[in-house]
């Protein structure tokens, strides 16, 4: 008995052995990861301009003209011939057709926009390129004493380098000293522990690191390089690729939330619904009557004239099919594209916080694939879901290139590790490439804001919505009554009968939802406060 014991004890103790063995094991190579991390990092800026531009340029060429092309659709193949007789049909209109479509244009069902006269100003809208440049804003001034701060993120007493910014460091008031005093204690830690002497900024709130530059949403991330952020000299040109529908309020907010740190939209629309039936082109109008002027200049118009094969069967080739074309044929027409540009992907209705992107644009040290904690509700901002949605959605365009062979569907799944080019990409890179995520589960870094429409605009939804996402509720009469939607808009229910259990939210709170839909508040209540509570 006593031996069976000692036994036991003894095998006991050779499990914990081994047990700390493996895990000493396990701290050690980890260690030796980050460490390694570190060193690459160190070691190059993320590709920086001697990065093969050719190879580049000629990845894009062969991949997406030739064998790249998207999956055949049944009118792929003669898609340019197609694409010219568009253009001349579309001539018949005369000079300025979109000029005599605002008589109608409170009437959407007499609303005939095709696409504009390739005579006209405005050319072949969907066939032009946008030459990519540098953005000449000064993101970054030198302060007095020889410091280099990103100027929205800095105390501007402290970059007190002409008398207008003086007025308004005196309007800032004292508020902010306290918290600029708080912060500069906490920089003068992190130069002590990295040993350093640097001139740092004194940072605003939400604004971190030696040169104020990293906002919240990232100082809080996942990101396991923030100790080698270094702010650029010349920012990486941003292009948001978006699919569009009749998500024109949500645009608005987009376009307002992101104008400073996307350089290029491209916003593709279908004259097919995901369904494939016949839908008019109200983005295109909306574009040529002047919706969108603020933003125009960057804006390219894509525009998908055809239905994929078998996505009348299957929904999903469908939704897919959007974004391979948006991407291929989008970015195609981009011309003066770096390797280090970001090619960002969203859905319509997530729109990500400026924060963010302005982040990925002015520095160099992160890695990718990025992907974006997104705070979810339905319906309107009002009614808010637990926890974030986190949706892979930026890279840089030598990683769409590289890896995702330029087909921004396969950046959003969560794939990236097993693509054939990764490995490749990853050693040519000098990187150890991880995912991460701007935000946190606590930490919002953008909007996702589902089915936030009017009851008109839900059950126009409801119909275009593709065949493939079970069970279809356009296919339910009564699921489209504009009553029933309001009375699932009031209770946050939704389409199977279930009733939501959302917690209360408050307008007030932070990243209740984009700056610009709050500053219009009255225009856009419909979505920001519930409209049958
Ligand atoms: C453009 O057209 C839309 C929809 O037809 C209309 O509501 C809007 O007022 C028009 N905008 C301008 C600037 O004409
Ligand atoms: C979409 O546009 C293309 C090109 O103008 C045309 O050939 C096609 O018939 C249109 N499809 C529908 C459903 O309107």
């Amino acid at each position: 008995m006593a031996r069976l014991y000692q036994q036991g004890r003894t095998k006991m103790r050779r499990h914990k052995v081994f047990l700390f063995g493996a895990l000493a094991l396990c701290v050690l190579s980890l260690l030796q990861y980050c460490k390694a991390l570190h060193h690459m990092l160190m070691l190059r800026e993320l590709y920086d301009s001697s990065v093969n531009l050719k190879t580049l340029g000629f990845l894009w060429r062969g991949n997406v003209h030739s064998e790249m092309r998207p999956v055949p659709g049944p009118r792929t193949s003669d898609t340019d011939q197609g694409n010219a007789e568009v253009g001349r049909r579309i001539g018949r209109g005369g000079e300025d057709p979109w000029g005599k479509e605002q008589p109608d244009s409170g009437n959407v069902n007499r609303m005939t926009v095709t696409l504009p006269d390739p005579k006209g100003p405005w050319g072949e809208l969907h066939k032009r390129s946008f030459h990519l440049r540098d953005d000449p804003t000064t993101f970054f001034v030198h302060s007095k004493s020889g410091a280099y701060c990103f100027r929205e993120g800095t105390e501007m007493a402290f970059l007190n380098d002409d008398s207008g910014q003086r007025v308004q460091a005196a309007r800032e008031g004292q508020r902010k000293i306290l918290h600029a005093q708080q912060e500069e204690l906490k920089s003068d830690q992190e130069k002590s522990a990295r040993g350093e002497r640097l001139v740092k900024c004194m940072c605003r709130q939400g604004w971190h690191g030696p040169h104020c530059g990293i906002p919240t949403m990232v100082q809080h991330s996942n990101l396991p390089t923030k100790g080698s952020l270094m702010p650029r000299m010349v920012p990486r040109r941003v292009i948001n690729a978006i699919n569009i529908n009749h998500e024109f309020d949500l645009l608005h907010a987009r376009f307002h939330e992101l104008a400073d740190a996307v350089d290029l939209f491209l916003v593709c629309e279908s004259n097919f619904t995901a369904y494939g039936n016949s839908k008019q082109l109200h983005f295109l109008h909306l574009l040529l009557n002047g919706t969108y002027n603020y933003v125009r200049h960057k804006i390219l118009y894509i525009f998908l004239d055809h239905f994929p094969k078998g996505g009348q069967q299957n929904g999903w080739i469908a939704d897919d099919y959007l974004r391979t074309f948006l991407s291929y044929d989008g970015m195609s027409r981009v011309q003066g594209v770096r390797p280090d540009d970001v090619f960002l992907i969203n859905d319509a209705d997530e729109i990500p916080a400026r924060e963010g992107i302005l982040f990925l644009k002015l520095y160099n040290g992160w890695t990718e694939p990025v992907s974006i904690h997104m705070r979810k509700s339905l319906y309107g901002f009002f009614w808010r879901q637990p926890g974030t949605l986190d949706v892979l959605s930026a890279c840089t365009v030598a990683m769409l290139f590289a890896v995702y062979n330029g087909d921004g569907i396969s950046l959003r799944r969560r794939e990236y590790f097993s693509m054939p080019g990764f490995r490749n990409y990853q050693r040519k890179s000098g990187h150890i490439l991880v995912q991460w995520s701007i935000g946190s589960p606590v930490h919002y870094a953008g909007w996702h804001c589902s089915w936030c429409f009017r009851p008109e605009g839900i059950s126009h939804k409801l119909i275009s919505a593709q065949n493939g996402d079970f069970p279809r509720w356009g296919d339910y009469i009564e699921k489209r009554d504009l009553n029933y939607i309001k009375g699932l808009i009031q209770t946050g229910g939704w389409f199977d009968g279930l009733v939501g259990e959302y917690p209360p939210t408050d307008p007030k709170e932070p990243m209740y939802a984009p700056k610009y839909l709050l500053k219009n508040f009255q225009l856009y209540r419909y979505v920001l406060e519930n409209p049958y509570a």
